[in-house]
C-alpha cells in the first residue's frame, strides 16, 4: 500500500488563447490598483508587453524590464526600491523564468500578490520555490508567499517563441514530469499530472518542429508546462535537476538547453533503479525505452544533444561531477562520483544513451514499413483495418516480448482451429466468442437505443432457412424436457405491433446439444421460423433450455481449461428477427435464476453474451395450459415482447444474417 501526503498550491490558472486580455480583471479581483509590470526586456516580447500595458491602462504604476536569469539579488533590490517609491500593490510579470523569478523575489519580500503571464514552458510560475543568486552563489528557498496567486497562460503569446527555445523549454517541462515519477514523495496526483505531461510533450514537440504555428501543439505544450510545473512544485527532484543546477550555477550553462542535453542521460543512469517509472514514460511516449526515446525526441525536434555544444569544456567535467555529488539528495539510484563522471562524459560527447537492459529493440521502422506496404490499397477501409492490425500485433509482440515458441504455439492453435472446423463446427466463432470479440462487435453495431431490445451474439449454431412453423406448433420434436409455452410479441419502440416479422428460433436440448451436434437426430429439431400475425405475435411449444458447454474438445476448449475457465453458457433461447422497414435483431433470452448468470469474471457465461434486459422469467406453472394442451406436472411460460428499431436513418447493423 502506498502512503503519501499531497498538498495542492492555492494558485489560479487562466488558460486559453487571448487570455492576456483578462489580466486587468485579475488585478482587480486581487484588489490591486497600482501595478508594477515586470519583464526581461526581451525584444521578442515587446509587442506582448505593450498589449499588457495597454490592457492594464491606468493601473500601471511602475514598470521594470530588467529581469535576468538566476534572479540576482542586486536586480531584485533595484526593483524593490521602485515598488516602495511607487507604492505598488500588485505585481504582474510577463515572460519566462527570469520575470517569474523576479516577481517571486519581490513577493517574498513584500507579500504583494503576483500575476504571472507565462510565455515559456519552464513551469516555475506554479511552484512556491525561489532560486536567487547572492554574490554569484545560487540559493533556493520555498514559502507560500512565493507561489503566484494567478498564472495566465495565453497560447497566442507562445506563437512567437522560436522553435529551438520551444523545444528546450518543452524538454525542461518534460524533465519535471520524468523526475516526478520517481520522486520519493510522488503521489497519485503527481503521477497522473506527470504522465499526461510526458505523453502530450512527446506528441507536441515533433508537431511543433514540423509546423511552428501549430496552435494545438502549442496549447498542448503550454498545458503540459503547467502540469509538469505543478509536479515540480509538489515533489522533490533528483539527479537530473541537481546536475542542471550545478552546470548552470557553476559553469553558466543555459538553463533549458542544459535540461535538454542532460535529461536522457540522467534517465539512463536511473533506469535500472526506477524501472516502473521508466516503463510508464516509455509507454506514454510510445517508445520501447524511455531514455533513448527522449534522446531521439530531442534529436528529431532539432534540440541540442551535447554539453560540448553548450560551451562546457572537457576539463570542466571532473569538477562538475565533484560538485554534483558533494551533497546527498533523493534519487532512485545511488549517486557515485564515477557514475556521474561517466554520465557527464557521455552527455558532453552527445552520445545516444544505451537502452535499459532488457528493453525491447526499436521496431518502429519495421512496423512503419509494414504499415506503409498497405498504402497502395485502393479500399481505404481495408487499408485502415490491415494497417492497424499490423500495428496492434507488432505492439502485442513487443509488449509481451513474444518468443518464437510462443508464436509457433499460436500458429499451431489456429491451424488446429482450422482443422476441426466443418460446416457444423465453427472453431473460429468459438474463439471470437470466448475472447469476447463477438460481444464487442455486437455492442459496436447494435444495442444503440434504450428503447429497443438488446442484441446478443449469433453463436455458431444458427442454420439459415429453418423449417417454417405454424403458431402454436411444438418445435421440440418429442425430445424430453420441461414443456415451455412461448408467447412472443414483436413491436416497434413505441409498442406498435410489427406484423409479418420473420422470426427464427433455435435452442439446445435438455442435455445442452443443438440438433446439428447430434447426427442421429432426424431433421431440424428445436429450431423453426415463425411469422408474426397482425398483432405482432406468435406462440409455440418447446422445452426449457438448460445451461450447456460450448464445444470444448478442440483448441478453444483446451485454451479455456489452460486458464481455468469453464465452457458453460447460461441457459437461453436464440431469436433472429427480420421485419420489413426494421433493423434485424439477433438476440437471446436467458432464463432468470439459471446457472452462469452471476459470479466473478470467468465464472459467468463463457462467451460474455448475457445482457440484463435479456434475462427474463420462464415462469413455472402447473395445471391448464394456454392452448389447452394437457401437460403432466410443471410447464413454463415465456412471455416476452421484443422491441425492434425502424431501419430509416439508423446505422444499419452489419451482423445481419441471410434468411433465405
Ligand atoms: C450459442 O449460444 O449457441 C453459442 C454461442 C457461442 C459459442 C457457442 C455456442
Ligand atoms: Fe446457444
Amino acid at each position: 500500500m502506498r502512503s503519501f501526503v499531497h498538498t495542492t498550491g492555492p494558485s489560479r490558472v487562466i488558460f486559453g488563447a487571448g487570455t492576456i486580455e483578462r489580466v486587468r480583471e485579475e488585478v482587480e479581483r486581487l484588489g490591486g490598483a497600482r501595478v508594477m509590470l515586470l519583464s526581461g526586456g526581451s525584444p521578442a516580447l515587446r509587442k506582448d508587453v505593450e498589449r499588457l500595458r495597454e490592457g492594464l491602462g491606468d493601473l500601471v504604476a511602475a514598470e521594470f524590464d530588467g529581469a535576468v536569469m538566476h534572479t540576482p539579488v542586486e536586480v531584485t533590490e533595484r526593483a524593490l526600491s521602485l515598488v516602495r517609491e511607487r507604492r505598488v500593490d500588485c505585481l504582474v510579470a510577463i515572460g519566462g523564468g527570469s520575470a517569474t523569478g523576479l516577481a517571486k523575489a519581490l513577493a517574498v519580500r513584500t507579500d504583494l500578490p503576483q500575476i504571472v503571464v507565462s510565455t515559456t514552458y519552464a513551469g516555475s510560475e506554479v511552484t512556491p520555490v525561489l532560486g536567487e543568486t547572492v554574490e554569484g552563489r545560487k540559493t533556493t528557498r520555498s514559502a507560500p508567499e512565493i507561489l503566484p496567486e494567478t498564472v495566465v497562460y495565453d497560447v497566442e503569446l507562445t506563437l512567437g517563441l522560436p522553435v529551438p527555445m520551444s523545444v528546450t523549454s518543452g524538454v525542461n517541462a518534460l524533465a519535471h514530469a520524468v523526475e516526478a515519477l520517481y520522486a520519493p514523495d510522488a503521489t497519485p496526483v503527481t503521477d497522473a499530472l506527470a504522465l499526461e505531461a510526458v505523453a502530450a510533450i512527446g506528441r507536441a514537440l515533433p508537431a511543433l518542429y514540423e509546423d511552428p504555428s501549430d496552435m494545438e501543439a502549442r496549447a498542448n505544450l503550454l498545458q503540459s508546462a503547467w502540469l509538469a510545473g505543478s509536479c515540480l512544485g509538489s515533489v522533490r527532484m533528483g539527479l537530473h535537476h541537481k546536475l542542471c543546477h550545478t552546470l548552470g550555477g557553476a559553469f553558466g550553462l543555459p538553463h533549458a538547453e542544459t535540461h535538454t542535453v542532460v535529461l536522457p542521460h540522467a534517465m539512463a543512469y536511473n533506469a535500472s533503479a526506477a524501472p516502473d517509472a521508466m516503463a510508464r514514460v516509455a509507454h506514454a511516449l510510445g517508445v520501447p525505452d524511455a531514455a533513448t526515446g527522449v534522446f531521439d525526441l530531442v534529436r528529431q525536434a532539432g534540440g541540442p544533444t551535447s554539453l560540448r555544444e553548450l560551451g562546457l569544456t572537457e576539463a570542466d567535467l571532473d569538477r562538475a561531477a565533484e560538485l554534483a555529488t558533494a551533497q546527498p539528495y533523493p534519487n532512485p539510484r545511488e549517486v557515485t562520483r564515477t557514475g556521474i563522471a561517466d554520465l557527464l562524459s557521455e552527455a558532453w560527447q552527445g552520445r545516444r544513451p544505451q537502452p535499459a537492459a532488457g528493453s525491447a529493440p526499436d521496431l518502429r521502422p519495421l512496423t512503419d514499413e509494414v504499415v506503409a506496404s498497405f498504402d497502395g490499397c485502393a479500399n481505404p477501409r481495408l487499408r485502415q483495418l490491415l494497417s492497424d492490425l499490423a500495428r496492434t500485433l507488432h505492439g502485442y509482440a513487443v509488449r509481451n516480448d513474444l518468443t518464437p515458441q510462443e508464436w509457433q504455439r499460436a500458429i499451431d492453435f489456429l491451424t488446429q482451429a482450422g482443422h476441426i472446423t466443418t460446416g457444423t463446427r465453427q472453431e473460429f466463432i468459438l474463439l471470437s466468442d470466448t475472447l469476447g470479440i463477438s460481444s464487442v462487435v455486437d455492442a459496436l453495431t447494435n444495442s444503440r437505443t434504450p428503447e429497443t431490445t438488446s442484441s446478443a451474439i449469433l453463436g455458431p449454431f444458427y442454420v439459415a432457412g429453418p423449417p417454417a412453423a405454424e403458431h402454436g406448433a411444438d418445435i421440440a420434436g418429442g425430445l424430453e424436457g420441461t414443456p415451455m409455452w412461448a408467447d412472443i410479441k414483436v413491436t416497434d419502440p413505441e409498442g406498435t405491433p410489427v406484423g409479418g416479422a420473420v422470426v427464427d428460433v433455435w435452442q439446445s436440448n435438455e442435455d445442452g446439444f443443438y440438433d446439428v451436434q447430434l447426427p442421429d437426430l432426424d431433421g431440424p429439431v428445436l429450431r423453426a421460423r415463425f411469422t408474426t400475425g397482425e398483432d405482432g405475435r406468435f406462440t409455440f411449444w418447446s422445452i426449457l433450455p438448460s445451461e450447456y458447454p460450448i464445444p470444448d474438445d478442440g483448441p478453444v476448449g483446451r485454451m479455456l481449461s489452460a486458464v481455468g475457465r469453464h465452457p458453460y453458457r447460461a441457459p437461453h433461447v436464440h431469436f433472429l428477427i427480420n421485419a420489413p422497414g426494421h433493423q434485424p435483431l439477433i438476440t437471446q433470452l436467458f432464463v432468470r435464476g439459471g446457472a452462469y448468470l452471476d459470479g466473478a469474471p470467468g465464472q459467468r457465461d463463457a462467451v460474455f453474451g448475457v445482457k440484463d434486459d435479456l434475462v427474463t422469467h420462464f415462469t413455472p406453472h402447473t395445471g391448464p395450459t394456454p392452448d389447452g394442451r394437457p401437460v403432466q406436472g410443471e410447464w413454463r411460460l415465456l412471455d416476452f415482447t421484443f422491441r425492434i428499431a425502424p431501419s430509416d436513418g439508423e446505422r444499419a447493423p452489419t451482423s445481419s444474417t441471410e434468411t433465405a
